[in-house]
């Protein structure tokens, strides 16, 4: 049995993306020693450039569909490009990272006996019928949409975190991650937050999807990483998933005015056809996440927002 308490050697998959970087900036402020690994795909060092002089901080180029040897006591497996735009640049790849990442380090988990956190996500719960969404809930996800590369790689990936579990014991913590927003999302993703304080930093309009009552759940990132660290110290047996994610519930319109109110400006909010399987609401049950560990969001959405157009004004004046 491992003791999660002293430094241990720890990877962190996708370590230079949006959550592996600030992930990564938690373990090293923890005294813990990181690997790093990021085939780069969808950022570039920039996000760990502070950490890089670092002697507990090591950075390494690897693709998780790739096996990889090391020695580690805990693994969380991060590596997959998250929003539309970039899963849907390279589907196969896509599915590809999930499953055949999930495979490799699984088995590096097995082989080194480590305790191995995975990030899943709410889009296992596809367009649901069920709102709030418990982790009972079995989804209602389109096998073969344009979106499928994305949520059915999760979703076979975390069958094999359950098999492994069973076949093999590995001490798994299985998270299902909603929304989450903060500095060092990417500029041009896609994602909703990012894009309407981009737009509206720019002074363009803001681009709505449908006619804005959709809703969606948003989480800031240190609540986020704060519920990984959390989940990752929970006794072994203790599998998840647990979804993790803020309960407070915005539509898009909300959200750009909340927005411009921040920014100010005079953008205007120009509507779109809803693109294909777009889910119409979400919104996380956290139940299990509080009563295993205690765990609550505690950055409200203003406060979030403003932090997250900070940084976003900083970078585009660089
Ligand atoms: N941000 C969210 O709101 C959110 C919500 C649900 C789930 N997640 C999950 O959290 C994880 C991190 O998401 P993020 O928002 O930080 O996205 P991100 O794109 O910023 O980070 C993903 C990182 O993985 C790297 N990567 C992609 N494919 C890889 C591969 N084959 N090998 C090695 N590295 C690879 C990318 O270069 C990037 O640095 C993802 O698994 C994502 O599915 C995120």
């Amino acid at each position: 049995m491992k003791n999660y308490a002293h430094r241990t050697r720890t990877l962190v998959t996708g370590g230079a993306g949006f959550l592996g970087s600030h992930l990564c900036d938690r373990l090293i402020a923890e005294g813990h020693d990181v690997i790093c690994l990021d085939n780069f795909f969808t950022v570039t060092k920039d996000n760990v450039a502070h950490l890089l002089g670092n002697p507990h901080f090591e950075l390494t180029r690897h693709d998780v569909t790739f096996p990889l040897y090391v020695e580690v006591d805990q693994i969380y497996n991060l590596a997959c490009p998250a929003s539309p735009v970039h899963y849907q640049h390279d589907p196969v790849q896509t599915t590809k990272t999930s499953v055949h990442g999930a495979i490799n380090m699984l088995g590096l988990a097995k082989r080194t006996k480590a305790r191995i956190f995975q990030a899943f996500t709410s889009e296992v719960y596809g367009d649901p019928e069920v709102h709030p969404q418990p982790e009972s809930y079995w989804g209602r996800v389109n096998p073969i949409g344009i979106r499928s590369c994305y949520d059915e790689g999760k979703r076979c990936a975390e069958t094999l975190f359950f098999d492994y579990h069973r076949q093999h014991n590995l001490d798994i913590k299985v998270a299902r991650i909603f929304n989450t927003y903060g500095p060092r999302m990417h500029p041009n993703d896609g994602r909703v937050v990012s894009n309407f304080i981009v737009q509206a930093l720019k002074g363009e309009n803001i681009t709505i999807y449908g006619d804005g009552q959709q809703t969606r759940s948003f989480c800031y990132v240190d609540d986020l990483i704060e519920g990984f660290v959390r989940l990752m110290g929970t006794e072994s047996g203790f599998t998840g998933p647990v979804n993790l994610g803020n309960p407070g519930e915005f539509t898009m319109l909300e959200l750009a005015e909340k927005v411009l109110q921040i920014v100010g400006g005079h953008s205007k909010l120009v509507f779109q056809s809803l693109p294909a399987d777009d889910p119409k609401q979400r919104q996380p049950d956290i139940g299990l996440a509080r009563e295993k560990t205690g765990w609550v969001p505690k950055v409200p959405l203003d406060e979030g927002l403003k932090r997250t157009v900070d940084y976003f004004s900083k970078l585009l004046k660089d």
